[in-house]
């Protein structure tokens, strides 16, 4: 790309360095098979195994218990993880750890799983208050004073990327508000990514976790430049959202190449072991790069229409409720969103069109915006994606209430590369409402 490294010039007040956090990962068919190994390696002797209601159910779990048992190390599972966390789950995650009186943790599932583990781990180790570690404004945001024991992350999705971040994402009940937990410690130590768990997916959910991926990669690579993100007074404040940088660049780019090559394929094709394969690899990557960079608009709006849906219910997800899958919420979003941020680096936008496989020969700066949308929108027309947030029962009347549930996420709203008004938000709901 010819677009970085004016992006990274130095600004005023800006930082003046970035961190890499590269995270120890295995990644191949078959490496399940690894669990037992890898947990006496980190020494492990009785492990709380996190997953939820619907993977146990699948081989996955056999294979990584069968593991764990011919290494000679004791387990107890938690089965109880809720697809969209709260605090109350994560409370109850939480105390099950604290009785099991592990030494470490496994999990095994989609980001709801790992999310809990990390939460459950969390409390455990330090316990204190539910809000002590929240994100700020929400909650106290104090750092977590020190390593928590080792956990094992097996990913069963290719998409939310968390077996590479340290990240915890749940919806705070009291509020209605989704926020999450956030340091470096919460991490897992490391990760699994066997591709033959994601043969038995459903195409809605490969789509749907899918485009999480691809909104992860498109959002690190369109963030604020790190030099331009306010420096903090110290060095160990700088926070894992630090904005675009070198580094996340790389290896946003690398996935976005693998996704544009492959998300169709694996989501149209659940024969095609290859391209379930390389969409496993491509979102841990995505992870890794968000999580060395952070998101911004497109996750930061999800948070509220995940939480004012009222009918939908998408295919293959719990039934009970009205639910929008995560990566849904995000990436409908996402075409809206590029149309405005392409002004403020559009060489930027082009690029990550071209990895997507758009035609860019021609296209002008001011062309940016509308050539990436345009290419997004070509994805979610090419798996049957709903077309807009209309499509899951928004209309120009929810516009009010879309804003107010998606403005108090600044921390991921001022990663944007261009200031945000409320009007602006309003306008980005809207432009999101309806592509086709
Ligand atoms: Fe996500």
């Amino acid at each position: 790309m010819g677009c970085c490294h004016h992006y990274f010039a130095p600004a005023e007040g800006g930082d003046n360095a970035f961190t890499i956090d590269a995270s120890t990962l295995t990644f191949g068919a078959g490496c399940l098979r690894e669990a037992g190994e890898q947990a006496r390696g980190l020494g492990m002797k009785r492990v709380g195994i996190y997953t939820d209601a619907g993977v146990k159910k699948l081989p996955p779990l056999g294979t990584v218990t069968g593991s764990l048992k011919a290494a000679g190390i004791d387990y107890a599972i938690y089965d109880e993880v809720r697809v969209e966390p709260t605090d109350a789950s994560f409370t109850a995650a939480a105390r099950f750890a604290a009785d099991g009186k592990f030494d470490g943790f496994l999990s095994l599932g989609g980001g709801s799983v790992m999310d809990t583990c990390k939460a459950a781990n969390l409390y455990s180790t330090y316990p204190a208050d539910f809000l002590t570690y929240v994100n700020a404004p929400i909650g106290g945001g104090q750092p977590i004073s020190g390593p928590l024991k080792p956990h094992i992350a097996c990913p069963t999705t290719a998409g939310t990327g968390s077996e590479a971040t340290g990240i915890a994402i749940f919806d705070l009940l009291a509020m209605k508000a989704k926020t999450g937990i956030q340091s470096r410690h919460l991490k897992p130590t490391t990760g699994l990514i066997d591709p033959e768990v994601t043969a038995t997916l459903p195409s809605t959910i490969v789509a749907s976790t899918g485009f999480d991926a691809m909104s992860h990669a498109l959002e690190t690579l369109t963030d604020i430049s790190y030099a331009r993100r306010a420096r903090q007074p110290r060095g160990s404040a700088r926070p894992p959202s630090q904005g675009a940088n070198p580094f996340s660049d790389m290896v946003a780019f690398e996935s976005l190449g693998l996704i544009g090559k492959y998300l169709v394929r694996a989501v149209n094709d659940p024969a095609d072991t290859e391209a379930r394969a390389e969409m496993m690899y491509a979102a841990t990557l995505a992870g890794i790069a968000f999580g060395n960079a952070g998101c911004h608009l497109p996750h930061g709006m999800s948070y509220a229409v995940s939480g004012l849906v009222r009918e939908y219910r998408a295919p293959h997800y719990p039934q009970h409720e009205p639910f929008v899958p995560h990566g849904m919420s995000v990436v409908l979003n996402a075409p809206s969103v590029y149309r405005f941020t392409a002004s403020a680096c559009p060489d930027r936008h082009l690029d990550a069109a071209q990895r997507l496989g758009a035609d860019v020969r021609g296209a002008t700066p001011a062309d940016a915006g509308e050539v990436l949308a345009g290419q997004i929108i070509r994805f979610m027309q090419a798996t049957r994606f709903p077309g807009g947030l209309g499509s899951i029962g928004f209309t120009e009347r929810d516009l009010d209430a879309l804003v107010e549930g998606a403005w108090p996420q600044q921390r991921v709203i001022k990663n944007a590369p261009r200031e945000v008004s409320r009007d602006d938000l309003r306008e980005l709901f809207r432009g999101a409402l309806a592509y086709w």
